[in-house]
This record gives structure tokens, sequence and C-alpha cells, in this order.
């Protein structure tokens, strides 16, 4: 039986057309800066999104960590959602290793943080507080777009109170294909951009953080010191190169396939929050565990939460969506 993993976008496996571009990929050493095929990858999507630089590091985690701890020296500090992935879900790393202190925020039902709060939270200039330099913001944040016009605001907020913004934007292109625009639209208003090449575009690994060129020679070092430095990393620069130019316009097909997924649950009778992209949201309540016990017996890997995530990607179908959706009601008539 075919497995139908829905517990993250980032179980895909490369395609063959990605395959046949890693194999044929030209290789250097990346440390050294001469990695043909890494420093296309970094030229190419720093061009697409409108920055001077960008550096190709290993995972989301690290692009982030580089991110705050080259806007943020030791003891100043960034505001964050408390939901945010780079407060909650990567170690502490910005406190435990840069030395940065979070001031996290309430997420807002939309995704947003609330740009009065934000304001209320930056701290004055006084050797009580930690110095606030940046501001950071996720995009898609847990499956939620946000708005062109709320980034427009954040943007002059964060020139207005002298903070630098940086975006989580590990589904960056799910945003974009969602609202439709080119995604430089949304990295205009930002100073840092994180983008993941492992999640919906479906690259075995890998993350390119972009910003200035001053930025990402910060973040260049940065990264050697926690050893991020790759060699020969040709092979997985030429995957990330092959998913920008193949695999960003079918993320409408994971949107198409997670819409379905959700409208379908709530017509059975499941309370499922509104789906924007490639995430579905389901009240489970104290079913977690067994309803995932009754999946599991249907070879359908799912999380275990009350709040249940379900995130479509390149290597589910809608064949095996109606399979999930039966399992589902299944599960409800037990
Ligand atoms: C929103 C977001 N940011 C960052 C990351 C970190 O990416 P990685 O797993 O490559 O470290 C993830 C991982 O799932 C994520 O969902």
């Amino acid at each position: 039986m075919t497995v139908i993993d829905l517990r993250s976008d980032t179980v895909t496996q490369p395609t063959a057309g990605m395959r046949d571009a890693m194999a044929s990929a030209v290789s250097g050493d990346d440390v050294y800066g001469e990695d043909p095929s890494v420093n296309l990858l970094e030229a190419e999507l720093a061009r697409r999104l409108g920055f001077a630089a960008a550096l190709f590091v290993p995972t989301g985690t690290m692009s982030n960590l580089l991110a705050l701890m080259a806007h943020c020296e030791r003891g100043e500090e960034y505001i964050v959602g408390q939901q945010a992935h780079t407060y909650k879900y990567e170690g502490g790393g910005a406190a435990v290793l840069g030395s940065i202190q979070p001031q996290p925020l309430e997420v807002q039902a939309d995704g947003s943080l609330d740009l009065n709060q934000v304001l209320d939270a930056i701290k004055p200039d006084d050797f009580h507080f930690a110095r606030t330099r940046l501001l950071a913001l996720e995009n898609t944040m847990q499956g939620k777009v946000l708005p062109l016009e709320y980034l427009a605001r954040a943007r002059a907020f964060a020139r207005e109170h002298d903070l630098a913004l940086h975006l989580d934007g590990a589904r960056l292109y799910n945003a974009a294909v969602k609202l439709g625009v080119d995604a430089r639209e949304i990295a205009r208003h930002f100073d840092s951009v994180s983008v993941c090449l492992s999640k919906g575009l479906g690259a075995p690994i890998g993350s390119v953080l972009c910003g200035s060129t001053a930025l990402i020679a910060k973040a260049r070092r940065l990264r050697k010191m926690v050893g991020g430095g790759m060699r020969q990393a040709g092979s997985l620069a030429a995957a990330g190169l092959y998913a920008l130019d193949h695999q960003v316009q079918r993320l409408a097909d994971d949107h198409a396939n997670a819409q379905w997924l959700g409208d379908e649950l709530r017509k059975a009778g499941y309370d499922v929050e509104p789906v924007q992209t490639n995430m579905v949201y389901v009240q489970i309540g104290d079913q977690a565990q067994a309803l995932k016990a009754f999946a599991d017996e249907r070879a359908i890997k799912l999380s275990v939460a009350p709040r249940l995530r379900m995130v479509t990607h390149l290597d589910v179908s809608r064949a095996q969506m109606e399979q999930v959706l039966k399992a589902f009601v299944d599960f409800s008539r037990k």
C-alpha cells in the first residue's frame, strides 16, 4: 500500500527531472565561493526577489538564525510571533547562540502581528532594556497568507521605528501563488527573506537567505561559525534551481487539494479551519491518538495533536485525498 504522508510538505522525494538536474550539476568548493551551481542559485534567487545578495544554507532554521544574528547583536531584541517558527520551533537558537532576546507576541487570527502591540513592545532607549532591533514575520503563517497591504504597513512601521524587518518565508512561494503575484511583491517589503527549497518546492534540502550585500557577508561569516559551510553543494543547489524553475506554479495543485479536503471534511461534520494554501487544520480534541492509530492502519501518516495539521504536497494526489477523506468518515462512524 502506498503511504500517504500528510505530516508536512518536507517529506517529498525529488522528482525525476530534479534528480537529473542534481546528477548533472557542476560543483566546486562553496566555502571557497567556487561552486558554480551554488553561486547561480544565490544570484538567481537574489535577482528574482529583488535583493543584492543571497546565501545558500542547509536548513530554514539556520537561515533564520543567521538572519537574526546578522540583524541583532548580543543583548539586542527581536519581536516575533508567539507561534512563529523562529521563536517556538528553532530550539531557542537566537537566544542560545546569538544572545538575542526574543519578545514574543500573540499572532492574530489572520497570521499577522498587531502593529499596535508591536509598538507597545518596543523598548525605550534606556539601559534597563534590551535594544529592540528587529521585527520578524512569517508568511505563510500556519498556511495563512499575510495581505500585501499589511506588509506595506509593516514596512512603513519598521522604518518609522528604526527596526529591521525579516521574513521567515519558508513558504513564500505558497503565499505568492495564492495571491497570484510575483514573489518579489512580497519580498520587497523586507530587509531579509529566508526561503525554503525543501518544503512545498520539493527539493531534498536547502534554504536561501536574501538581503543586502553587507547583511549577507555577515551571515556568510556566521554560517561558517555554526558549521553550515557545505563544500561541494552543487547538486543540492541544482535541486533548488530546478524547483524554482519547474515546481512553483504547481503549488496551486497542493492548495486545491487542501481546499478540497477541508471542504469535504467540513461537510462530513469535522471542525475545519478555513484553508488558504496547503495546510488543513482540524480540531480533533482528545480523539487525536485514536485517529492517528486508525489512519496508520490505512497507511496514512498523520501528526498527533488536538489541532491536527495536514499538509498537502507534490507526493499526494487528489485520489489519495479521497482515501484520506474516506478514512476520516469511517473513523467518525466507528
Ligand atoms: C515556517 C517555517 N520556518 C522555518 C522552518 C525550518 O526549516 P528547516 O526544517 O529546514 O530547518 C520550518 C520547518 O518546517 C517552517 O515550517
